[in-house]
C-alpha cells in the first residue's frame, strides 16, 4: 500500500483531502497520524512558497511522499487579501463567524462584479527521492450579500458562486470537492505523480 502523508492537521482539509484520493491503495496520514507534531512557520509570501515550506518540513523527517497544500480567500477589491493570511485574518483564535460578518461590513458599499473573489490553492509534493511538483486551482465567486450555508469550514459562508446559485457552504462534500480549488490542485497533482509513475 501506498503511504501518502498531507502535511496538515486542518480538519477540513484533511476530510476533503482524504476523500478525494479515496483508494484502497493508498493510505493517506494526517500528521498527527503520522506522529509528526511541529510548527511550521508559514512565512511565504505566495500559496506555492508556504506549500512548499510544509510539504520540505515534514518530508525532511519522513522521507515519505509528502504532500501539503495553502490555500486561502483572495478578495480583489481588497487587493487580494486575506489571501495567504486567511487562517491568521483578525487573528487565528478569531471565530469564521466574527471574521465572516468582519469581511460582509467591509464591502457592504460594493456591489456585482467588484465583490469578486475566488478560493486558491497551491499544493506541493515531495517524491521520496527529493523531487518536488507544485500544481494550483482556483474557485472563482463573489463575496455574498450575507453569510449562507453551514457545510464546509472557514470563509465557505461568504463566498457565493454564481454558476450554482448557492455559497461554498451549500454545496454538498461530494460538490464541493469536484469544483473547489483544492479539487482541482489535487486532481493535477495526482495527475502529475502518475505520469512520474510515482
Ligand atoms: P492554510 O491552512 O494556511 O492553507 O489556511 C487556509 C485558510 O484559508 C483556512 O484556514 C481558511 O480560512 C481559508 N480556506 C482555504 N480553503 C478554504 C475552503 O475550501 N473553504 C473555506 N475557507 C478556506
Amino acid at each position: 500500500m501506498k503511504k501518502i502523508i498531507f502535511a496538515s492537521n486542518n480538519q477540513g482539509k484533511i476530510r476533503e483531502v482524504k476523500d478525494m484520493l479515496a483508494d484502497p491503495d493508498v493510505e493517506v496520514l494526517s500528521m498527527k497520524e503520522a506522529g509528526i507534531d511541529m510548527d511550521i512557520e508559514e512565512n511565504g509570501t505566495t500559496f506555492q512558497q508556504n506549500a512548499l515550506i510544509k510539504a520540505r518540513a515534514v518530508y525532511n523527517v519522513t522521507h515519505e511522499l509528502t504532500i501539503a497544500d495553502d490555500s486561502g480567500l483572495e478578495i480583489d477589491w481588497m487587493n487580494g487579501e486575506p489571501g495567504v493570511y486567511s487562517a491568521r485574518f483578525m487573528g487565528h483564535d478569531t471565530s469564521y463567524d466574527i471574521k465572516n460578518a468582519a469581511i460582509l461590513e467591509k464591502m457592504k458599499n460594493v456591489r456585482g462584479a467588484d465583490r469578486s473573489a475566488r478560493f486558491v490553492c497551491a499544493m506541493a509534493a515531495i517524491l521520496p527521492d527529493g523531487r518536488e511538483i507544485t500544481t494550483r486551482g482556483t474557485m472563482e465567486g463573489v463575496i455574498a450579500d450575507r453569510i449562507e450555508g453551514s457545510n464546509g469550514f472557514g470563509y465557505d459562508p461568504i463566498l457565493y458562486l454564481p454558476e450554482f446559485g448557492k455559497t461554498s457552504a451549500q454545496l454538498t462534500e461530494d460538490e464541493k470537492n469536484r469544483i473547489s480549488h483544492r479539487g482541482k490542485a489535487l486532481r493535477e497533482l495526482v495527475r502529475e505523480l502518475r505520469l512520474l509513475c510515482v
